[in-house]
């Protein structure tokens, strides 16, 4: 991939220890870049650490760190301060489902830390720290739920507009000074996130290829859908009025939290 080759070749990942970030891990290990990887689990990080050091003969460095936590957020940028990555990937993130009244308050909130707040902090000292004239890269996580409100999962539907709006904006402020930012939107992904967001995905996509193809956006488009069911889903949506949006997610929300119930 000719494209990735400009960035200095050392990663930081959040969210590695499985789904998309997992993958972003594998696709960079096979061009070359040596890596850091994020998540609370770290049985699964250092499994991932040992596979990607006997393939690709990287260099893999493996930290868990709980990023709802404010103390674990503040090392992780402590420790970017003398890192120097040409890419940083933030997938860490999750989701709920349910209405908002009945769903566990700690866990909402948690949830603005981990999808939003973490994500603020280390962009802006990844940002920050560039200090030479070589490009680097930021890859953001929005979601097809990120574009209008989404019953049912209405907090984590707001992280995602969230993090859309923030990418797009700060890619405005720093595509010509050489910093590539692109929010990932994906439709329903064969992950873990289902499992924990207590939903149940009838169609997914697998999540091998989808780092492969914003890899190849990164730079290019500020927006990308990964894969034909995100193109599919997204594009159908996008050309509906808003309202028009919340109502037919609704439905389709409903049926992945309540099977059709809510
Ligand atoms: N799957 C989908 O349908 C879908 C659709 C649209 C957008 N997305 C977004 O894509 C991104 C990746 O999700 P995924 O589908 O790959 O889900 P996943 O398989 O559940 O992966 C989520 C990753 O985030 C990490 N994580 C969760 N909470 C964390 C915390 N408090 N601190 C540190 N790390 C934490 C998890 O690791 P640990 O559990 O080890 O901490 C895991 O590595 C997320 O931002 C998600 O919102 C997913």
């Amino acid at each position: 991939m000719k494209g990735i080759r400009k960035y200095k070749s050392s990663a930081l990942i959040t969210g590695a220890s499985s789904g998309i970030g997992k993958d972003f891990a594998y696709e960079l290990a096979k061009h070359g870049y040596s890596l850091t990887l994020i998540a609370r689990d770290l049985r699964r990080l250092n499994e991932i650490k040992s596979d990607l050091e006997s393939k690709y003969k990287v260099q893999v460095e493996v930290n868990s760190k709980d990023l709802s936590k404010n103390s674990d957020i503040k090392d992780l940028v402590e420790g970017l301060k003398t890192k120097d990555y040409g890419l940083v990937v933030l997938a860490a993130g999750y989701g709920t489902g349910g209405q908002f009244h009945t769903l566990d308050l700690e866990s909402e909130l948690r949830m603005v830390d981990v999808n939003c707040r973490s994500v603020v902090q280390i962009c802006h000292q990844f940002i920050q720290n560039r200090k030479d004239n070589t490009p680097r890269g930021l890859v953001l996580f929005g979601s097809l739920v990120g574009f209008q409100g989404v019953p049912w999962t209405s907090t984590y539907a707001a992280t995602k507009a969230f993090i859309q709006s923030f990418a797009e904006a700060i890619s405005g402020e720093y595509k010509n000074k050489g910093i590539d930012v692109i929010s990932v939107a994906p439709g329903p992904v064969k992950t873990n996130f289902a499992d924990r967001a207590g939903m149940t995905m009838g169609n997914a996509q697998s999540p091998d290829g989808i780092a492969k193809e914003v890899l190849s956006q990164l730079g290019k488009t500020v927006t990308v859908r990964p894969g034909f069911l995100s193109k599919f889903l997204g594009y159908s949506l996008i050309t509906l009025p808003r309202n028009l949006r919340t109502f037919v997610l609704k439905q389709i929300m409903g049926q992945m939290v309540f099977g059709g119930k809510g």
